[in-house]
């Protein structure tokens, strides 16, 4: 991508019936890493998350807790969801609830507009329904229990709970009129849908063929009214897909729209269908444009299970942050799993990597540099001698590593981009070691290679400083309060991210301010789990 380029970044929405876990979690920080990039590569970032209020399983739930769904939601979002984005971090630039008048406002248009265009049609639905999933199931979707409360219901192979049979008058959506445009997409466009595992089950979903799709219930009214017909209230996810563009102005602001649209999409791999096949068909519908790319992510498994409230395994992020810190949460969800891919969430493994890596690694490595700097130099930064092929080769991997995380970073892979990033924090204890400044200190004669040295190290972690902003901000603007900020860099989120592997940036003779401990020892008695 050129510096200035457009990107726009879109997590699913939450459903508000419960608070979040970790797994929504997972979803939040990886587009932030990705938003914080980009919008350190000068690009002009955008960065929506939000909720998702309606349909039958917010209104249950608020039944169930004697309240009104939308005073279920309110709370929902004020005591929960918004609080999320400040345990994790997240910098959004916008936050979209489908109970905003702006997205009602958005959808009516959006409706009418495919009504008018004739998509839309009356029919009759007659088949089954999951509320857990807010989705219409095939009987290969289903299962018959034979132990339990529900012994010999059909259930829902994703919530083990009964399903509903459903007999309504509908209005539908044209769906199948989009098979054969969607798999020129998917053709045309290999990217559109990833990771190929996901792309693969698409491909194979829609060459089966598609049905059209019933897009309103008139069973309950906890939704938006049908503008023709207020008997009848919108599909919830055909609602909530809509957010995507109702929160860039859809329909009201033409030019934020024309700005921003197409969005990269990050959702869970369970719920990728609905984004690339519903979605994209919908908005072929409407003469736009599909997502630019939906990014199907792995699960996070508790036991070998994709962890859930409903079944009990949620674990809150605050108990990690908590004892972690933000910066711990982030770095271990993005680092420890690729992401595309599913992965096994262990107290231990945290503990173990939050330690080896954050800790010893690269905490020790800034604050091993600092001090010295400090002890030798009185805290003012070195000019270097003439450079040994050791030092060049630090620069080197410096420069590789800012490469190879960029390119990374584009195709999504950020565990790719925090694997070159950390090249350089293992090539520089490494060269510490080696170089042994401790020794150089001792003679005047090494006086010099002890500046080279030193310079090359302080430089380095300017480097990190910058590269890691994105992953672990708390942390990485403290090593910059006591290395860039002083040095007349400006502020850490300025630093053009591509530019961070220049070599030669801090300037010698600066004086380094203190700095504070990045990632203290924790007792193995405070971890939960
Ligand atoms: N409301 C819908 C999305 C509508 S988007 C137009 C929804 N909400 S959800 O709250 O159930 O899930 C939101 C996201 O969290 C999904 O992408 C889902 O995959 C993700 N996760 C839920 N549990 C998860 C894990 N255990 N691991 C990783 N992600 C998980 O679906």
């Amino acid at each position: 991508m050129a510096a200035g380029d457009s990107f726009y970044i879109a997590t699913p929405i939450f459903y508000v019936n419960d608070v979040p876990h970790i797994g929504h979690a997972y979803t939040e920080v990886a587009a932030d890493v990705l938003a914080r990039w980009h919008r350190q590569s000068g690009d002009d970032t955008w960065l929506l998350t939000g909720t998702d209020e309606h349909g039958q399983k917010i209104l249950r739930t608020a039944v169930a807790n004697d309240t009104t769904p939308q005073q279920w939601a309110d709370k929902l979002v004020e005591e929960a969801w918004l609080p999320l984005l400040n345990t994790i971090n997240i910098q959004n630039d916008d936050f979209i609830r489908t109970t905003d008048k702006r997205h009602e406002d958005a959808v009516t248009i959006f409706l009418q507009k495919l009504y008018d265009d004739g998509f839309i049609y009356s029919g009759e639905y007659e088949g089954y329904y999951c509320v857990g999933c807010e989705e219409y199931k095939q009987l290969d979707d289903l299962m018959e229990t034979e132990t339990g409360d529900y012994a010999g219901q059909l259930v829902c192979k994703i919530h083990s709970r009964p399903i509903e049979v459903l007999k309504e008058k509908n209005y539908f959506f044209r769906m199948s009129d989009f098979q054969q445009r969607l798999l020129d997409l998917y053709e045309e466009r290999p990217d559109f849908i990833q990771p190929e595992s996901v792309r693969n089950e698409i491909l194979q979903f829609v060459k089966q063929g598609l049905s059209d799709l019933s897009i309103s219930r008139s069973s309950f009214d906890w939704g938006i009214k049908i503008p023709w017909d207020d008997s009848h209230v919108l599909y919830v996810w055909f609602d909530a897909l809509l957010n995507y563009i109702t929160a860039i102005g859809y329909g009201v602001d033409d030019d934020e729209f024309q700005r921003r649209w197409p969005a990269t999409q990050l959702v869970g791999k369970d719920i990728a269908r609905f984004h690339a096949v519903i979605w994209p068909a919908m908005l072929m519908a409407a003469g736009l444009q599909p997502p630019k790319q939906v990014f199907g992510h792995g699960w996070l498994l508790v036991g070998g299970e994709k962890m859930s409230k409903s079944k009990l395994t949620g674990i809150a992020p605050s108990q990690i942050t908590d004892t972690f810190g933000v910066d711990a949460f982030r770095y271990y969800f993005m680092s420890a799993i690729n992401f595309g891919q599913d992965g096994s969430f262990s107290w231990e493994d945290l503990s173990a990597r939050y330690q080896s890596e954050l800790a010893n690694g690269f905490g020790n490595l800034a604050s091993r540099v600092i001090a010295m700097v400090n002890r030798y130099y009185d805290g003012v930064v070195p000019a270097p001698g003439e450079y040994s092929a050791d030092d060049l080769k630090v620069q080197s991997v410096v420069k590789a590593a800012a490469e190879n995380a960029d390119a990374a970073i584009q195709t999504l892979a950020i565990h790719d981009a925090i694997a070159a990033i950390w090249t350089i924090v293992d090539e520089l204890n490494g060269y510490i070691t080696i170089q042994e400044p401790w020794v150089l200190a001792k003679k005047d004669e090494t006086r010099e290679r002890l500046s080279t040295v030193l310079y090359t190290a302080t430089e380095g972690l300017r480097s990190l400083a910058v590269l890691l902003s994105p992953v672990i901000p708390e942390a990485t603007a403290k090593l910059w309060n006591a290395l860039g900020a002083p040095a007349g860099l400006g502020d850490l989120t300025d630093q053009v991210i591509v530019d961070a592997g220049h070599w030669g940036q801090l300037p010698a003779g600066s004086r380094l301010g203190t700095l504070e401990p990045l990632f203290p020892r924790i007792e193995p008695s405070e971890v939960a789990g």
